[in-house]
């Protein structure tokens, strides 16, 4: 490879003369032969400065208009305990959506007050584990669960803090699995129908809740503002009218995440110091169109945060060359990995780039397609690259921006055990999650 663009390649990833990448000085074929492929490599300085970064963008803007602003990281993305512990020290709080994300936050030793649990099904376990930890929000999905999260609390002998998580009608994101504000899917409470002010209704007349405020989540993979815009004005409207009707102004507005990154050459994440101070203006100007006071913000990114600090590693296995339909010829790249550690191809059409990292090579780039080692056809990582043509077997090749939504949609398909994460830049480096091992998997049969 020849260059690291750097929306693209974490921070510090660097190419060397010979072609070879580097990730905070450190040479991927080290890494590849010391943890294996494939395997997660993950820029801890770069997913630290980009935690820093979204929440200085976020409080700087808002400070502006006199608003405080929280931000969470959306672990969904990518959680281990280690990262939680990375994104914390930077000032961000930790946002889960199940059990196993609730429990690794709190495995990694952060306070109650500095973790949010979301789910639109949220189990008995989940509610009572979040209420024990003392979380500082549970964001309630439907009318049902009021009054569950209610007994639990009655039950503990505890106030829950909850918000109302709003179906605003604003339709955004990269794909209409990711959309998740517009009415005819799962998630929230309708604006529209009534359903999120009987909420607020219901929440209010109960004394084991504490009402904190309204939640949007519109999508994922956004690169324009316009979308937290609407929502946000959507948000404030609800509130006023709440305040109107009860003399409560409410005092939370969560604009949820879904900021868009970088996935092939040339292309930009979302910029967010210019959307977060567009988005205090829209709060500031709405606010005073409704004589209401400015409330505190959250925000709750998840892909902006790791998705480009980490990149796949992977090791070239059988490579193939196929004649088109057309009589053209695309080069089939085996790799050691596929569907089961980056589901996002065949789930999402998302698209990908890689790049062989472990030399440089002379040969002339051809069109190329990197698959699995899956039993299915629809196995691919990247479904056009160039690559040079004399790829072959041993070989090193990488594909960046799958931090997010890589390692954490991993499967165990054919029963493939799925890759570590090795971070580096943070002392030696080191497994942060363990490569899963055929005993591994065996040891789930009990039957
Ligand atoms: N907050 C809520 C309530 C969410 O549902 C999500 C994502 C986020 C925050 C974080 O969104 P982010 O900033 O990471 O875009 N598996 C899909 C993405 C699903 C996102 C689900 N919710 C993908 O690989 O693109």
């Amino acid at each position: 490879m020849t260059s690291t663009p750097p929306d693209l390649w974490p921070a510090h990833a660097t190419s060397d003369g010979d072609g070879v990448l580097h990730v905070a000085g450190v040479d991927v074929r080290d890494l590849a032969e010391r943890f294996g492929t494939p395997s997660f490599i993950l820029d801890v300085a770069a997913l630290r400065d980009r935690a820093a970064r979204y929440r200085r963008a976020l409080t700087g803007a808002f400070a502006q208009i006199g608003a405080e602003v929280e931000v969470y990281y959306a672990s969904k993305a990518f959680l281990s305990t280690a990262v939680a512990r990375w994104v914390h020290a930077e000032g961000l709080r930790i946002d889960t959506a199940s059990l196993g994300e609730l429990a690794t936050a709190i495995r990694a030793g952060i306070p109650g007050a500095d973790i949010g649990l979301h789910g639109n099904n949220k189990s008995d376990e989940e509610i009572e584990l979040a209420l024990r930890h003392g979380v500082g929000r549970l964001v309630i999905d439907s009318l049902p669960e009021i009054g569950r999260v209610a007994r639990a609390a009655a039950a503990l002998g505890v106030r829950a803090p909850v918000m109302v998580r709003v179906t605003t009608g604003v339709h955004a994101g990269g794909h209409d699995f990711i959309a998740t504000a517009h009415e005819d899917q799962k998630f929230g409470l309708s604006l529209a129908s009534g359903a999120a002010r009987a909420a607020l209704d219901e929440i209010v007349a109960r004394p084991e809740l504490e009402l904190l405020g309204l939640h949007s989540h519109i999508g994922s993979q956004i690169l324009e503002p316009e979308g937290f815009a609407a929502a946000a004005r959507a948000l404030l409207g609800l509130r006023a009218e709440f305040a109107r009707d009860t003399g409560t102004e409410l005092v939370e507005l969560d604009l949820g995440g879904g900021f868009g990154i970088a996935y092939l050459p040339g292309e930009r994440g979302m910029d967010i110091e210019p959307v977060a101070a567009e988005l205090a203006r829209v709060v500031a100007q709405e606010c005073a169109a409704l004589g209401a006071s400015v409330p505190r913000l959250s925000f709750e990114p998840g892909r902006a945060i790791v998705g480009p600090t980490m990149f796949t590693l992977y090791r070239v296995g059988t490579v193939k060359p196929v004649t088109l339909d057309d009589g053209g010829r695309r080069l089939y790249v085996s790799v050691d990995g596929g569907m089961s550690d980056n589901i996002r191809t065949a789930l999402y059409d998302a698209e990908y780039t890689a790049a062989l990292v472990s030399r440089s090579s002379p040969a002339p780039a051809v069109l190329a397609r990197v698959v699995g080692k899956h039993c299915e056809s629809g196995d691919i990582v990247v479904r056009e690259v160039a690559l040079p043509a004399d790829l072959r077997a041993g070989d090193l090749l990488a594909t960046p921006a799958t931090g997010a939504y890589g390692r954490s949609m991993a499967s165990n398909y054919n029963l493939v055990p799925r890759p570590g994460v090795v971070a580096v830049g943070d002392g030696e480096p080191r497994e942060i999650v363990r490569r899963e091992t055929i005993d591994d998997v065996l040891a789930l049969d009990v039957g």
